[in-house]
Order: C-alpha cells, then structure tokens, then sequence
C-alpha cells in the first residue's frame, strides 16, 4: 500500500484524475490511498492568506512559509517517516529510475506551490525536488498528478494481467518500450508485421527486443 497525501488549494483539479481508471482500481484493490489536504486551512488571518508579495520586489505572490509548514507539520504528526515532495521548476528531473525507486517509501507529501513561488524555506521540510521538464506550469498539481501516476502504476497488481516477473524477463521492467498493434492487420494499407501474427513466441521476444527503445529516448 502506497499513500500520497497532496497538499493543494485546487483539489478540485487533481481528484477527477486520481478517481478514474487504473488510479481508482489501484485504490479499489487496496494498493494505493490518496488524500488531500487543504493549505487554506492552515491559512493566516481573516482571509485565510497563504501567499504574500516578495521581498526584494517583483510581480506576483509567494507561498509564505507558514500555512506550508503547518500543513505538513500536522501530517506528519500521524506519520513521520512520510516523505516530502516538491514539484518545481529547478529539481531533478523526473524519469523511470526515480519513479521505481519511489515504490519503496510507503507514503509521500506532495506540496503543489502556485503563485510565483515559494518562500524559500519551505525547502527545510522537503525530501525531494522533482522537476517535470525544462519548461514552467502555473502550479504543482499537473506534476504531483504525473509523479503519483507513474509510481502507483509500478506498484505490482496495478496493471492488469502482467506479473513484474513476467516483464522483467524480456524487457528489463517496463524501461523499454517496443511498438504494439491490434485490429485491424489491414489499416488503410498499413499491415502489422507479419511475425506478430505468426504465433511464433520465441520470434516475436526476438522482433520486439530488436525494435525496444529505452524509456526517455524516444
Ligand atoms: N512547477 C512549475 N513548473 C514545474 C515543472 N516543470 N516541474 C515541476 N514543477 C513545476
């Protein structure tokens, strides 16, 4: 069982995903949990603030240090061995190595920041940064979404019918990817190779070993 605990003022744009499809079967079956928390909560004032302008100057608002920390202060006073992820712009970028080592923890905070940013010493609580790629999103939610996804579909008895065991021995995990077809063998011209039609097991490891590419190179 796996659980992530997403820290977020938009939860309406993170649930509909995580209860559709393999996510929800993955919670279904017991192997995975997802709760939200909302920074708002933890909010300072009247108003419930949790950003303010910048000190130094410059457009837009930063999540201030407060609300963050009592956010994740109040989760890991049920658990502290929860791991805590940052989504941002300047972490390490995300690949198949990091998703597969994170099937090992068993629950992770994801703090999604929106605004501008983030008081800097919100990193003091944070574990990991992780980066989605070279470019910038207006908040954490779309990432938080893409680490869980790609973590929970690692953990075994997610995806239907394939044991780990049955794809670690031809295609060293799920790092490799080779091309797949299904009917039509004719489309429009374009035939399905024929040694995907032939039956022949020990033929088509062989043909899709030839034509694997590794996961991030394509
Ligand atoms: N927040 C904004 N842009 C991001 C990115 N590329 N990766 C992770 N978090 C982000």
């Amino acid at each position: 069982m796996i659980k992530f605990t997403i820290i977020t003022l938009f939860k309406e744009a993170v649930e509909p995903y995580l209860k559709s499809s393999m996510m929800e079967k993955a919670v279904q079956k017991g192997l995975a949990e997802f709760s939200f928390v909302n920074l708002r909560d933890f909010g300072l004032g009247p108003h419930k603030s949790v950003d303010d302008t910048p000190y130094g100057g410059g457009d837009g608002m930063v999540f201030r240090c407060e609300p963050v920390f009592a956010a994740v202060e109040s989760i890991k006073a049920k658990d502290p061995d929860a791991k805590v992820i940052l989504p941002t712009p300047v972490g390490e970028i995300w690949n198949q190595e990091m998703a597969r080592e994170f099937t090992k923890n068993s629950h992770y905070i994801i703090i999604c920041p929106h605004y501008e940013g983030y008081d800097e010493r919100i990193l003091q609580l944070v574990d990991y940064k992780v980066s989605l790629g070279k470019y910038v999103l207006t908040g954490g939610e779309l990432p938080a979404l893409i680490i869980v996804d790609s973590v929970v579909r690692l953990i075994p008895g997610v995806l239907g019918g394939e044991t780990s065991a049955e794809i670690e021995s031809f295609s060293e995990g799920d790092n490799l990817e080779y091309p797949q077809y299904t009917r039509p063998e004719d489309f429009r011209g374009m035939k399905v190779p024929e040694v995907l039609l032939s039956g022949n097991h020990g033929e088509i490891a062989k043909w899709r070993e030839a034509h694997s590419k590794k996961v991030g190179t394509i």
